[in-house]
């Protein structure tokens, strides 16, 4: 049957069918209206709350498993922000804007970390989650044209090239998004 995946966005529904290769996944743009839970308020406090809250939201089909990917950057010396709250540290949200706001807010200790929770909630209505992380900073402009969100600013750990200036399979290799969904591919089989 495959995997429903509790996301509208576009770019984050490419990274996880590329990376759960062979598993069919569908996305809620390729839905029927009335498949679709209510819109989830992302206001939790923290990913997996959020991840949780969007999980469940979802109406099951007989047999079907759904998850969601609650994403976002927590950088140091911002003490962990913009967090949850990374889609909406700027207005309107564009990699430009929020890239801009960040390098204007940060100080010159440059270390920060991108978090991916998922939640994946199973046809007996029951949920849980995985997490993954990817350590790494971020430099003092924009690179590169692929990626979404804060890709351009933020070179992982042991690597020179920002996460927009690598081909996308390479990040796939190495993000949060990966981490989180290699350990949900665990649990899956
Ligand atoms: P949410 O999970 O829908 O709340 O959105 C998370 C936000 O965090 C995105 O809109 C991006 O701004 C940022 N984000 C999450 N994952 C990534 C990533 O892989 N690259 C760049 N930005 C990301």
């Amino acid at each position: 049957m495959g995997i429903l995946v509790a996301t509208t966005n576009k770019h984050k529904l490419r990274e996880i069918r590329h990376i759960l290769k062979g598993i069919r996944v569908q996305g809620l743009l390729d839905c029927a209206r009335s498949k679709l839970g209510t819109r989830v308020k992302e206001d939790g406090k923290t990913f997996e709350e959020n991840a949780v809250k969007k999980a469940k939201s979802i109406r099951l089909k007989i047999g079907q498993i759904a998850i969601a990917d609650d994403s976002g950057l927590m950088v140091d010396c911002l003490g962990g922000r913009p967090g949850v709250r990374s889609a909406r540290f700027a207005s309107p949200p564009t990699p430009r804007n929020l890239c801009t706001k960040l390098l204007k807010t940060m100080d010159e200790r440059r270390g920060a970390k991108f978090v991916c929770v998922i939640a994946v909630k199973y046809p007996s209505g029951r949920v849980r989650t995985v997490k993954g992380v990817c350590r790494g900073k971020i430099i003092h402009e924009m690179r590169g044209k692929h990626g979404f969100g804060y890709d351009p600013v933020f070179v992982p750990s042991g690597y020179r090239k920002t996460f927009a200036e690598m081909a996308p399979a390479m990040k796939n290799r190495l993000s949060h998004r990966a981490r989180a969904l290699r350990k949900l591919e665990k649990i899956l089989k």
